[in-house]
């Protein structure tokens, strides 16, 4: 019996000790990075990630108040107090994507991996070069040419839809559904050939789906998201909310194609949503934008550009490309100029604003071997939705509906993109 009590006595003692030295100890006193700048630690259990989950749309977010405040190496407070590297120095930046690519292993991440598996995104080294070679070659300007009327097709249905709500006298409109739905069926036509006609009726592998990113980010689903980093047996539990995760990639989804899915499908809406936000709130851009694609599609029923011809769309082109990358290398005054936290668009007609601009300080795909094979393809797809968009209709701000930055998973319009529409007559 006592030995029963010594043994209980000596493990809880050992968690305390462990969990002292992770959160006291080692943050504070041993790890190589404490004597980096950086924000205090908030909260010995979740660090900074509060105030890293609950950021505002815009330009203000805490990572670039902390490069200003701290310089281009921040030091911020992870789960558990953990020490975490926040970078912004190019040079830096370009030796983990070009020069040592392989030598930065993607952090362990149990609930991404048994999504996604070892795909394209989450293979290291050589299994990586191998996957990669394999793959670039549908990804070639003549394969991205021939996925453009597909796009132009799927985006057709969006704008019918869209047409058909506001024809029943709704003007306020809840985007984010329509745009997720949009990028889903693309992706799986261009991707696979596979028609989940999200869109237009409901499929049980677009449930699936969207039972992984479409739920409410409930603190229980971001607790068992983090958790399962340092404790991958937390998903075995038998709670509901690990069930509905295993039955969502266990029998239909492979890795590769939720790789894809994945990779393809998110991005793309959440910048899509993103960019409509923003034009909302910018009219005078939007304006300009429409006026741009009413010269070039002057009859809007008949929105059916080639490839070049969407991407010779000088002001289309200033959207797509800058809302991407949330990082404070994009927002520095050094690289911008001073405007750098501002929504400009037309910065990128500006030659000497663009001159300071490479592949190793814009990064809104990465770069290098591990850079996005999709880039293109989001691209064009993008410029389709955006363009039949913006020649069709004309958004504007809800008044007084505010819209945040939802952080996890994904960084959507919370609690969703709402936003007046109306159609424009020719
Ligand atoms: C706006 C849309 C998109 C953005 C912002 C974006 C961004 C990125 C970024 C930053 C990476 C590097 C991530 C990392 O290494 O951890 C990446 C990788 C990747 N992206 Fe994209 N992406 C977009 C659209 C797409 C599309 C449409 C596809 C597929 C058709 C795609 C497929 C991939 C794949 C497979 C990888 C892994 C590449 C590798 O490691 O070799 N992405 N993307």
């Amino acid at each position: 019996m006592l030995d029963l009590i010594s043994l209980v006595s000596f493990s809880v003692l050992g968690v305390i000790g462990w969990i002292t030295y992770k959160m006291l100890v080692w943050p504070f006193y041993i790890s190589p990075l404490r004597k980096i700048p950086g924000p205090p630690c908030e909260n010995l259990f979740t660090g900074n990630l509060r105030t890293l989950m609950t950021e505002e749309p815009g330009f203000d977010e805490p990572q670039h108040r902390w490069v200003k405040k701290y310089g281009n190496i921040v030091k911020y407070h992870g789960l558990f107090n953990e020490p975490t590297l926040y970078v912004a120095d190019s040079k830096i930046i370009q030796e983990i994507t070009l020069s040592k690519t392989y030598d930065f292993v993607k952090p362990y991440n149990p609930s991404a991996l048994a999504i996604a598996g070892v795909g394209l995104v989450f293979s290291e080294g050589e299994n990586h070069k191998r996957q990669r070679k394999m793959m670039n070659p549908a990804f070639t300007y003549n394969n991205i040419k021939e996925m453009v009327p597909t796009f132009i097709r799927v985006t057709t249905t969006l704008k019918g839809l869209i047409e058909k709500e506001v024809n029943l006298g709704k003007s306020n409109i809840n985007l984010t559904p329509y745009l997720s739905k949009t990028t889903l069926d693309v992706i799986g036509l261009v991707g696979f050939n596979y028609e989940f006609n999200s869109l237009t009726s409901s499929n049980e592998l677009a449930t699936a789906y969207d039972s992984l990113f479409n739920q409410p980010a409930t603190k229980l689903r971001i607790a068992m998201s983090l958790l399962s980093r340092y404790v991958p047996l937390i998903r075995q539990i038998p709670i509901d909310i690990n069930k509905k995760f295993r039955d969502s990639y266990d029998e239909e989804l492979k890795y590769q194609i939720m790789t894809f899915l994945i990779a393809g499908h998110e991005t793309t809406n959440v910048t899509t949503c993103w960019a409509l936000y923003l034009l909302a709130q910018h009219p005078h851009e939007q304006d300009l934008l429409r006026e741009e694609l009413v010269k070039a599609f002057p009859d809007k029923s008949n929105f059916n550009p080639t490839y070049d011809e969407i991407n010779s769309l000088e002001h289309l082109n200033c959207n797509t490309e800058m809302f991407i990358g949330i990082s404070a290398l994009h927002k520095s005054t050094e690289i911008w100029g001073p405007t750098a936290d501002k929504y400009n668009p037309k910065r990128w007609l500006d030659p000497s604003l663009i001159k300071n601009v490479t592949n190793l300080n814009y990064l809104p795909f990465f770069n290098g071997a591990r850079g996005c094979i999709g880039n293109k393809v989001a691209l064009a797809e993008m410029k389709i939705i955006l363009g039949m968009l913006i020649r069709n209709f004309v958004f504007q701000p809800i008044e007084g509906f505010h819209i945040r930055k939802k952080v996890f998973p994904v960084p959507k319009p919370d609690p969703y993109l709402g936003l007046i529409v109306s159609i424009v007559e020719s």
